[in-house]
Parts: C-alpha cells; structure tokens; sequence
C-alpha cells in the first residue's frame, strides 16, 4: 500500500513541482530522476565547458560576444553538459546575460529527454563582476580589513541577488584560503591571514550568497562555492599553483577551520586547490576530497574541479600516466564535476571509464546525485530563468552606498606623523603616481575581465585624483603621473610640481592582475615607483603615501620621512571616493590590517609567532603587525574582567571591557581580543585572534563591550592530532590591556 501510495505521488509530481518538496534534501526526487538517467546523461552532468566551446565571436570591449546555437546544442543534447561557466573574456551586460541564459535553458528544459536545467557558473568574487551594470565592492582583502561581518554578509547578498536578475545561480566565491605568503599573487582574494578572521567573514559571505537558511531555491538567492580546498593559499615559492607542504597540525589548526565552518553553515559546493598538498594534487586526493571533505566534515554538496585540471594530472603534475587515468583518479578521489572546460574530453574518458568498469556507477550516481540536488534546491527544474523582478534594482544606489561605507571601513591608516592627517580642504596639493587617476587599479583583477582593461570601467565612478579634485577644485590639485607601475614617465616634472604646492599625495601600488601572471620575485615595490616617491619627499613638502595593492609589497625607505600613509588594498570603484573622504576628514578610518605588513622581501612572516621566533635574534619586525590601524579619534581601553578566574572545561568565559572615545571625532573602534596559551605540550602562537568587533563612538562617549569563549576557543590539535584544550594559565590581551585565567581540568 506504501509502495502504492508512493508511485502514485510521484507520478504526480512533476519535474516542476520538485522544487515545491518541504524537505532540503531532495533526495526522492534525485532518485527518481536518475534512474530515468543514461549513463551518457549521467557523465554529462558531470560535465562542464567554458562560454568559448559553445560560441562564435568572443567578447571584446568592440565585438559584441555571439553565442553559436549548434555548439549549444552539441553541448546540451549531445554531450549532456551539467554546467557552462564563465564569460568569453569580456563581462555581459544584463540584457545580454538574459538573453544568453534563456537560450542555454529554452534548450536544456525544452528540448533535452529529461528537461535538466544547465547550472551556470561565475567568479562574482567582488559583487556580481561579470556584469556590466552590477554593483562592485571592494575585494575580500578590504573586506576583511572592515572588521564588519555584516557589510560581507549585505555586500553578498547584493551579489546574489544581481546575478539571479541575470540567471546565474552559482558562484565561485568566497576563497576560504588562509592567505599566509604575501608573495601570492592571489592573497587578495582571500580574508587574511588568520583562519579565524576568514572563518567569520566567510561564514558571513555564504549566508548572504545562500540566505540565513540556506534557502538556494528563493528568488534572491545563489549557491556559494568554497575554494580552493585545500592548501592553495600557503605555497612555499609565494608562486601560484605551486607546492605547499602543510603538516596534519596545521592543517586542522589553521587552514581547515574556515571549510568546517562554511560547510557548517550550509555551503552547497567547492571548488579544489590547482596545486598540490605535501606532494599530491589535490584534484587526486582520496584524503582531502573524501575522507576529510565528505566523510569527516559531511559535506552534502558537490565538488568541481578547477580550471583544466584534472587533465593537468596528466599534462603537468606527472601522477597519472594517461589522460584516462586522470580522470579515473580524480574521480576516484571525490570529484564530482571536471571544469574541463575547452572540449567534450573528460565526458568521452569517464563514459569509456565506466563502461569497462574501470569506475564504479555507483561513485557516478553519487557525483551525479550531489549535482542534482544542488540544482533541485536552487528551484531550477522550476525557475531555470533570468528574474525581470529583480532588474529594476541591479546596481542601484543604495547598493553603490554600501559599497562606498565598505571601502570607507576598509581603509587603514598606517602612520599619520603627529595627526598630519586629515588634510584641510583650503590647500593646494599635487597628486601623483601610477594609482592616482586609473579606475582598474582600484578595482583590481575580475573586474569586467579577467585582467585590466581600463576602458570599459563606467566613467561615473571617480579615480583617486577626479575625487581629490571634487574636494578642492581643479584648481588646486595638480596632476603629474611621475611613473607608471615599473617604468618612470617624469619623476622632475612631478618634483618640481611639488615646490609649488602644500602637500603631495602620491598614489602608489600595482596593477590590476589575477593568478599566474601576477607571479613576482621580489615583494619590493618596482624601483620608479619608490624613485618617484624618494624625489617628492626629498623635495620636502609634505608626504602622504597612498598604497593601492592587493598585496604588502615593500615600501621601507619611504616609511619614516612620509607624514602619512593610507592602505587602500583593493577598494572597488568606490574607493577614490573613499580615500578622498578620508584623506579630507569626511570619514574617520578604522580599517585593521588583515595581513603583516613586511619590513623586508626576506621577512615574510605573520604575526601568530611561535615563542622561537621571538627572540632577540628571530623577533617580529615586520612594519605593522596584522591587526594595526589608526584612527583620527583616541580610544581608550579600561576594566577588562572576567567572570571567573579559573574556568572549567564545560564552562564559558564571559569577558568585558570599557571603551571610551577620548578623542575629539567621532569613529568606530575595532576590538579585538586576542588569547595566548602560556604553556602547551605543541609550543603555542604567542597570540591569536578569536574575537572581534566594531563599537561606533561619539566624542566622549563610552560602551561596554562584551565576549563569551568557550573550550573550543582554547583547545588545539596535540601530538595524536586530537583537538584538545590543556589545563593551565590562559592571557586575554585587549588593546594595552590584558588578564590571565586558569583553565582547570574537570574532576
Ligand atoms: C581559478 C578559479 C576560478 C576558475 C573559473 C580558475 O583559473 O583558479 O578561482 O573560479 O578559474 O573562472
């Protein structure tokens, strides 16, 4: 009767009801569906190609992008493909995108046997940035610096409410890598350099992208994809796509944290680290795809590879002898989609594969089952379409204010010699440098392309030096580019443009670059940059140093005769604005470093030292400490206590402070407690970071601020890697004021 009951509903409900299930997790429905499946539509959902297989002109900022409809369909009906990705180099425009994506699903639903709905992929790594009209932020690095969970959580849910507008149900983002090499050329896609700092950013992104309940099928929402899992963000050379060599210890304590909590919090899919870890590509890592990622942290959604690079097992990294081996091991390990993504390759091996039993079907209905749910919880066997609900507000005002409030927050001051900072808006002053009057700089690599092509940024948005003008007139900013990002252009004209002004604001950093090409060899700021710099102090006018980077590249010999110097990192298109707002006293800064900030290319460390490394010959030198950021207000820190002196294992620490604006501005103060571990039997970090928030203050004012740790806050992983936490005494370290407690052992 059961039985009966069963086939008579689900004869009912139709594919398009689906979506209608009270339950997340599909799984009726998944089973119904792929036992219509052949094993050739099975391997094609696996399946995913570029934008490029199926069109016939790329997009240029002069040639519109025109999709090829056969290749589409070849793709669609042919092969069976799961998901398309990316743009053919150049970002859509809305209307663009909604044609495109009505195209690829009119075909998928209409057309194919079993009417599966194409999962299209996109990098909206800093708001929704393969949109013409969509509304940008600034990167993850300036995000981070913000210290404000809820602007990532906004800023997100903005970004995937735009990409829904244009039908894009899926983004590769947030990068939960702990960025601990500043060589990197990747560290500014990443929160940091702490795990716990990225784990709560982290956290805040997915439940924007994906809904506080992680409800993926609401009209508003997309799926997230954590990356790159795992060990990406650490390689030894600072190269990228180079080896990391990352002990089980650190591994548990530092670099999983963030994936355990965005799987935790729901996140629906990943995407796997190019490189290799301890000497294994991760693409064929049974240990890291499976046994850590599925069994241990339960991870119920589905893995794609990166770019090529299950090929690339066999063409780069020499662990499998064959192509065909590739994708049996990469599968094999736990890869459930291959970002394939320039031919039908990896569908012709894996069906070959199966077909002579070289690959189970039952590890190619899970991978296809992982898939199917993920796109039955994004509704769209109901709704595959763009949303013309949702166009009207796509990169509307109010969402450009965020982003403008997050590059406000974001920017961190370094120094500012005897408050030479703000700047008064009855001076004249010269602006000069690479940085100082490009867009591109500001936004960095994804913006529009992969790269930099200053020409399609929308003109409405300011550059450092048109903001700068705004404040003061045109009349008295003068302008001399001096150098450009390697190469001098006039370093004399821009000294003598210094004689003749009250302050010199000189605009310095990199260019926008993303991945491999943005590889260096020396973390020094290229010599015309640092010449242009040297002429305008030696000059003697005043210096304020405005560093548009996304990552620390060494600046030393400029740092003590600047008065003052402003981390922009990667602000998005609002960030000329913003750092005119700061550099004039319109806003009050409170960004905090993310990162290190190195003294020398040679001493890269980050600021959880081990106690080895502190002392007198090994100390940390670098020039500011993860965590430093001025204010142009003062706060002042009292009566840090704790509810109990000695705290037992199934106990909470509740611990309390003052904070008083003693200043005479305004400003949000960050927070930050940090806790030392005094004695451990795995020497411990001599700090690091496990609370944090901001406290917006007017003069005078005054806030009690408040924080609960737990026993997990103070445990760590031991010499049999179990996650403990040890008895003995614990410092709490606040601002200049610290406490200690024991932790004692439970009778
Ligand atoms: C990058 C990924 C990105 C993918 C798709 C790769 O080269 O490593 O971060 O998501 O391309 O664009």
């Amino acid at each position: 009767m059961r039985l009966k009951i069963i086939v008579i509903l689900t004869g009912l409900c139709s594919i398009a009801g689906f979506a209608q299930e009270a339950s997340n997790d599909f799984g009726r429905q998944v089973q119904e569906l792929l036992s219509k499946m052949t094993l050739e539509e099975k391997v094609g959902q696996m399946t995913q190609v570029t934008l490029q297989v199926v069109s016939k002109t790329r997009g240029t900022p002069n040639q519109k992008h025109e999709v090829d409809p056969e290749k589409l369909r070849e793709a669609i009906l042919k092969y069976h493909v799961g998901s398309i990705l990316n743009v053919y180099d150049l970002a859509l425009t809305l209307e663009e995108w909604q044609t495109l994506i009505t195209k690829i699903q009119d075909i998928a639903t209409k057309e194919s046997r079993l009417g599966i709905p194409i999962i299209y992929g996109i990098d909206a790594i800093h708001g929704a940035n393969y949109i013409r009209e969509a509304t940008l932020f600034p990167q993850s690095i300036s995000m981070a610096a913000t210290r404000n969970p809820e602007l990532v959580k906004k800023s997100a849910e903005i970004t995937a409410y735009e990409m829904r507008a244009a039908g894009l149900p899926w983004n590769f983002n947030p990068v939960l890598g702990v960025g601990r090499n500043q060589l990197w050329p990747r560290l500014w896609e990443t929160f940091g350099e702490d795990a716990y700092l990225v784990s709560v950013m982290g956290e805040a992104y997915i439940k924007g992208i994906e809904g506080d309940d992680n409800n993926i099928g609401s009209a508003d929402k997309v799926a997230a994809c954590m990356k790159h899992y795992l060990g990406y963000s650490f390689p030894l050379s600072g190269k990228d796509r180079t080896p990391a060599w990352i002990p089980e210890r650190m591994l548990r304590d530092t670099f999983l944290p963030p994936f355990t909590k965005a799987v935790q919090a729901g996140v629906q899919t990943v995407m796997v680290n190019s490189g290799e870890f301890n000497g294994i590509p991760v693409h064929a890592d049974h240990y890291l795809l499976t046994e850590v990622l599925k069994n241990e942290l339960g991870f119920q959604g589905f893995v794609v590879s990166d770019w090529e690079d299950i090929k690339r097992l066999y063409t780069r990294d020499r662990v499998a002898a064959t192509p065909a081996e590739a994708v049996k091991m990469s599968v094999m390990a736990g890869m459930d989609m291959s970002m394939v993504p320039y031919d039908y390759s990896f569908y012709e091996i894996l069906l070959k594969l199966v077909k002579e039993s070289e690959v189970p079907e039952s590890r190619i209905d899970d991978a296809v089952s992982r898939i199917l749910r993920v796109k039955l919880a994004l509704n769209l066997f109901e709704n595959p379409y763009p949303s013309a609900v949702l166009q009207a507000n796509v990169g509307s005002d109010e969402s450009a204010n965020l982003s403008l409030q997050a590059a406000r927050e974001a920017l961190t001051l370094l120094k500012n010699n005897n408050g030479f900072l703000p700047l008064k808006k009855n001076i004249k002053v010269l602006v000069t440098g690479p940085n100082a009057n490009l867009r591109s700089v500001l936004n960095g690599g994804w913006t529009y392309t992969q790269g930099n092509e200053e020409s399609v940024y929308p003109k409405d948005k300011k550059t450092i030096l048109e903001a700068i003008q705004d404040k003061l007139g045109r009349e008295n900013v003068v302008h001399v580019e001096g150098s450009g990002h390697e190469k001098v252009v006039d370093i004399k004209l821009a000294a003598d443009a210094a004689k003749t002004v009250d302050a010199a604001i000189v605009c310095i950093g990199e260019a926008p670059y993303c991945e491999t090409p943005g590889n260096i060899d020396d973390l020094t700021l290229p010599k015309a940059q640092l010449d242009l710099a040297a002429a305008i102090l030696e000059t003697g006018i005043p210096v304020v140093l405005v560093l548009v980077e996304g990552r620390p590249r060494v600046i030393t010999p400029l740092v003590d005769d600047a008065q003052a110097i402003l981390l922009a990192y990667l602000p998005g298109p609002e960030g000329g604005q913003a750092i005119a707002d700061v550099l004039f006293g319109d806003f009050n800064t409170c960004g905090k470093l993310p990162y290190t900030y190195p003294r020398h290319p040679n001493d890269l460390v980050c600021y959880d030292q081990k106690p080895i490394e502190m002392d007198d010959s090994n100390k940390l030198n670098p020039l500011w400490e993860f965590g430093h950021g001025l204010s142009y207000t003062t706060f002042a820190y009292s009566e840090l206590k704790i509810d109990r002196p000695k705290m037992k294992m199934g106990d909470s620490l509740n611990v309390s402070l003052n904070i008083k604006n003693a200043g005479d501005r305004a400003g949000k103060a960050v927070v930050e407690l940090y806790l030392s571990d005094l004695v451990r039997s795995i020497s411990p970090e001599i700090k690091q970071l496990k609370r944090f928030t901001g406290v917006q203050l007017d003069p005078g004012k005054s806030r009690t601020v408040q924080f609960t740790l737990h026993k997990t806050d103070l445990s760590f992983h031991n010499r049999e890697n179990k996650f403990i936490a040890e008895p003995g005494e614990f410092k709490i370290t606040i601002g200049d004021l610290s406490v200690t407690f024991e932790l004692v052992a439970d009778k």
